[in-house]
């Protein structure tokens, strides 16, 4: 099989534990994702899901393994790949329009400055911010408008990856609703592969393609891959009715209330560590189903 478009293999990290010994985050965690994909990533707070999107965006190096997007070694960061940090961070002294045009300017060096800003402001836009509030510093914004300039300001500069790390957290469900919306939409316009942590079961499905289920850390693994067995376009309040929509999500609510807690803790023995695939599809026949099993009892899952 052709190597996925972002490949991570054997990532390992570790860092101080601030104890005089060592924290082991993840141990040889390996998995692909493929370009046009739409991946979330699900798992308790401290897991290690920001360490592995630092990784990704070429922002920390790992203590061992390697992350390759389109076969280059991932190292320091590049235009390619759009960053939405869980503290949307937004330069301070910068209006809104000018930490959208910052980036694009950079990205497209013979662009006129009109042309710049026309297309900033399209991706402000995008998000609800459009008129004079696009001159107002971050301080003189809402925590959820500057976390909408922070996804403008990584839609705009059209990267190839984009990596979101609990983006609509600190938004309004009414907000975060629309600009799920907006998301889709550009995603599906393009051929962006999208790397999103939440935290949000719902979201996660309403979203994504695939869900990585991550154990609990310390010595955390992407334990399994969960196909979202649902046709798009897809709209929340018909989602719910589909036959596979509360098969795979008490799937997900089982593994982070139960198996996540099982599963943790263990060592790799210098194994590589795969995600299992899990494909729930109650609408196929029968053979492809998987059956949510009662706590302990083995799931049924296909492997890759
Ligand atoms: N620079 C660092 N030095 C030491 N420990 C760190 C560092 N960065 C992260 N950690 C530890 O690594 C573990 C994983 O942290 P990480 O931020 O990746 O978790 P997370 O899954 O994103 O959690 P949350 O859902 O709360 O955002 C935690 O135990 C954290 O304390
Ligand atoms: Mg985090």
């Amino acid at each position: 099989m052709a190597k996925p478009f972002l490949s991570i293999e054997r990532l390992t990290q570790q860092f101080p534990d601030g104890a005089g010994g060592t924290l082991t985050v993840f141990e040889n965690a390996s998995f692909g994702v493929e370009k046009g994909e739409f991946v979330c990533i699900l798992g308790h707070s401290g897991c290690g899901k920001s360490t592995i999107m630092n990784i990704l965006a070429g922002l920390a190096e790992p203590t061992s393994g390697v992350v390759k997007m389109d076969g280059m070694h991932v190292s320091g960061p590049s235009l390619d790949r759009g960053v939405v940090f869980q503290n949307y961070s937004l330069l301070p002294w910068l209006s809104a329009l000018k930490n959208v045009t910052f980036g694009v300017s950079a990205r497209h060096k013979g662009w006129s400055k009109a042309k710049v800003e026309e297309h900033a402001r399209a991706y402000l836009a995008m998000v609800g911010l459009e008129g004079d509030v696009v001159h107002r510093k971050p301080s003189q914004l809402s925590g959820g408008m500057r976390q909408r300039v922070s996804i403008a300001r990584a839609f705009a500069n059209q990267p190839k990856l984009l990596l979101l790390d609990e983006p609509f957290g600190a938004l309004d469900a009414l907000t975060r609703g629309t600009i799920q919306d907006e998301l889709i939409k550009v995603w599906s316009q393009t051929e962006q592969t999208v790397f999103m942590i939440t935290h949000d079961i719902d979201e996660a499905i309403l979203l994504a393609d695939r869900i990585l289920l991550m154990t609990n850390g310390p010595l955390a693994r992407v334990a399994e891959s969960v196909d979202i067995t649902i046709p798009r376009p897809r709209n929340r309040t018909e989602i719910v009715e589909h036959p596979n929509y509360y098969a795979i999500r008490n799937h997900l609510v089982q593994f982070l209330g139960q198996r996540s807690k099982d599963l943790a803790g263990h060592g790799s023995d210098g194994q590589d560590q795969r995600p299992e695939t899990v494909h729930i599809d109650k609408a196929a026949h029968a053979e492809a189903d998987v059956d949510i099993e009662p706590e302990g009892a083995h799931l049924r899952a296909v492997n890759d």
